[in-house]
């Protein structure tokens, strides 16, 4: 069967010929892939600066944003059944007994740095016609959201970056507003999302949804179709280009929330420096490394010290950072359909997959549909 594969041996990205998979454990299904998204990861990895094959292999199957639908499930699988849609999370635990974090199936903490990630890091990814998976990582998705489900595991960064956030603020009690129905509520506060890639635009309609008064802050002079998009969800879009850093934090007013989704530390760093009182900086991007750049770092730590901020990295996710991603994409649905929808430029065949992974990005988010869906 086919695959999209990275060969950091010959530095190639080729379509591959894959063994077809069958199952093995008791708890695994067979899952027939639908769409795969591609990301700033599979790119990078693409360029072999990021990204390891397993140990028996000399390529990699990329692919980490599936939609599949199983098609058959071993004896002892629960919850799953032939026919159901499902999103696979892509980190799995290493295999260190006293690594605690993996243990509880926390992995997305892991303790020894020894844990494998599809598509990415020793384990082969879903950008093949057919994979297998252990019932406990795939996640059921209802047909109605079909279309954007591709999209579960790019939110699911919002997620967790979320799920980090309200314990760490509840280090505010006198921030009444911060409950509403029973729910952590963003309502009095002001956030605002760097760039408006998939990543940002998804955390941008997570930030909204849950009351926040949401901006996206991004490079791209407007009109743009990300910032036509974003303006759609009634989100204010800020061009860098025209709007300098005093000039957005005069606009915002006091920075309670800043989620980093542009993965450009020269940016992201500037943006730390005006983050307000009490205000937590959370990081999403992965840069690759790249020449140190200047940041004034006397006004950071002051600014971190003197007005009590957090600055927080999180990398994806736990089962409930996915359960939470496809509740919430019902939620977007509901709301935006139009918008969620378009986040989804371009669909390809397995044959053009190469040129969205190599060629200049271009679109939202580009995604490999396979011919069989
Ligand atoms: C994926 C994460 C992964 C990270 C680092 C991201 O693109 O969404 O699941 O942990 O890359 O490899």
């Amino acid at each position: 069967m086919q695959a999209v594969g990275a060969i950091p041996k010959k530095k190639e990205v080729a379509i591959v010929e894959h063994p077809q998979p069958s199952l093995g454990r008791d708890d695994e299904a067979l899952v027939k892939s639908l769409e795969v998204g591609i990301c700033g990861t599979d790119r990078e990895i693409c360029t072999f600066v990021y990204g390891d094959p397993p140990a028996d292999s000399d390529y990699l199957v990329l692919g980490h944003e599936s939609l599949g639908m199983i098609t058959e499930v071993g004896n002892k699988v629960e919850g799953l059944k032939p026919g159901d849609l499902v999103v696979p999370s892509v980190r799995r635990p290493c295999s260190e007994p006293h690594c605690a974090p993996c243990q509880a199936d926390l992995q997305d903490f892991c303790a020894t740095g020894d844990f494998v990630e599809r598509g990415i890091k020793m384990s082969h990814g879903f950008m093949t016609e057919f994979y297998t998976e252990r019932d406990k990582y795939l996640h059921v998705v209802p047909p109605s959201l079909r279309d954007v489900a591709v999209l579960v595991e790019p939110l699911t960064i919002a997620e967790k970056a979320m799920a980090q956030v309200w314990p760490i603020q509840t280090r505010l009690p006198w921030v009444k507003h911060h409950h509403e129905n029973g729910k952590p509520s963003g309502r009095g506060l002001n956030a605002v999302v760097l760039g408006a890639g998939p990543v940002g635009i998804l955390g941008a309609m997570k930030l909204k949804a849950e009351g926040f008064n949401t901006f996206v802050y991004s490079r791209s002079q407007a009109p743009n179709p990300k910032a036509s998009l974003v303006e759609s969800l009634g989100i204010p879009y800020i061009s860098a280009l025209d709007t300098p850093l005093e000039a957005l934090a005069e606009r915002v007013g006091s920075i309670d929330l800043v989620y980093e989704a542009v993965g450009v530390s020269s940016i992201a760093y500037k943006v730390l420096s005006i983050l307000g009182l009490n205000g937590i900086y959370v990081f999403t991007g992965i840069p690759a490394p790249k020449a140190p750049i200047e940041v004034d770092a006397d006004l950071i730590m002051r600014n971190v010290v003197l007005k009590n901020q957090v600055v927080v990295g999180t990398v994806n996710a736990d089962g409930q950072a996915f359960r939470s991603a496809i509740s919430d994409l019902g939620v977007f649905m509901e709301k935006w359909p139009e918008a969620l929808k378009s986040l989804i430029s371009r669909r390809c065949t397995i044959d053009q997959s190469r040129e969205l992974l190599l060629d200049k990005a271009t679109g939202i988010k580009n995604v490999v549909r396979f011919a069989s869906a």
